[in-house]
């Protein structure tokens, strides 16, 4: 597979094009970006982590029967996928109240969230990807309403096949962003599934081994995305 130009370079991965137009390179970089990309850092080994945390995660949710553009691993930061037009949707499935649900709805952090919700973000940079609703994403034409029924039924089956595989290494899923895309006139799992679009908490402790440990400068930050590699990859899973 021959790596051809630079499509897009967005805050902590760059996309490339490749000899086949239906596949894409992702480059997992280490840059860190939050609040927006207000706060700017560097987390050492994060690249390397998140690509292989994501194989590792696309790999089951395969087997699962979940579409995902994953299509190999290429080397520690670089990972071949299918090329998909993304919906400009961040999926928020959640399972224990933090983060911005917290700070919108006054519950304490670590309450359970009994079903777990979806929320819908608009992926948009200039607007600072806003919480949106159904009617939203139909007005302004993000999604079809056949898609966004499905769209949103994969984040819940999704979330229900990770919970219990990430619970196994001691990990709680308290909530996580997902993308989807389209492709050949289907939809397909895109983007990652890390550290730094997951909230993770150990089991036992609760201690966050997550990128919240650099948004809210918690220190021991590349200490927690080792340890979740440990956990994810370096056990064979
Ligand atoms: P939030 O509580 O800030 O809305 O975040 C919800 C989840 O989404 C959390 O697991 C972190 C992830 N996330 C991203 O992947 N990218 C982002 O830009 C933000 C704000 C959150």
């Amino acid at each position: 597979m021959e790596k051809r130009q630079k499509i897009y370079e967005g805050k902590a991965k760059i996309v490339y094009s490749t000899d086949d137009p239906g596949k894409v390179i992702q480059y997992f970089k280490d840059d860190a970006t939050a609040f927006n990309a207000l706060k700017r850092g560097t987390i050492l080994g994060k690249g390397v982590v998140n690509n292989k945390m994501s194989a590792v995660l696309f790999e089951r949710l395969a087997k699962a029967g979940v579409p995902t553009h994953y299509l190999g691993t290429l080397s520690e930061r670089e990972m071949l996928c299918r090329r998909l037009d993304i919906v400009k949707i961040e999926v928020i499935p959640r399972n224990i109240v933090a983060g911005s649900l917290a700070k919108r709805t006054g519950l304490e952090e670590g309450v359970a969230v009994k079903p777990p919700i979806v929320e819908l973000f608009y992926k948009s940079d200039p607007l600072g990807d806003p919480m949106i609703t159904d009617e939203h994403v139909r007005m302004l034409k993000l999604a079809t309403p056949k898609e966004l029924v499905w769209i949103k039924r994969m984040a819940l089956r999704i979330n229900a096949l990770l919970r219990p595989l990430l619970k196994r290494k001691g990990l709680i899923l308290v909530d996580f962003k997902l993308e989807f895309g389209r492709a050949g006139g289907k939809l397909y799992l895109g983007d990652e599934i890390s550290p730094d679009t997951c909230r993770l908490w150990d089991a036992d402790t609760l201690e966050k081994l997550d990128k919240d440990r650099f948004r809210r400068d918690l220190g021991r930050v590349e200490e927690a995305y080792q340890e979740v590699y440990r956990r994810l990859v370096g056990s064979g899973s």
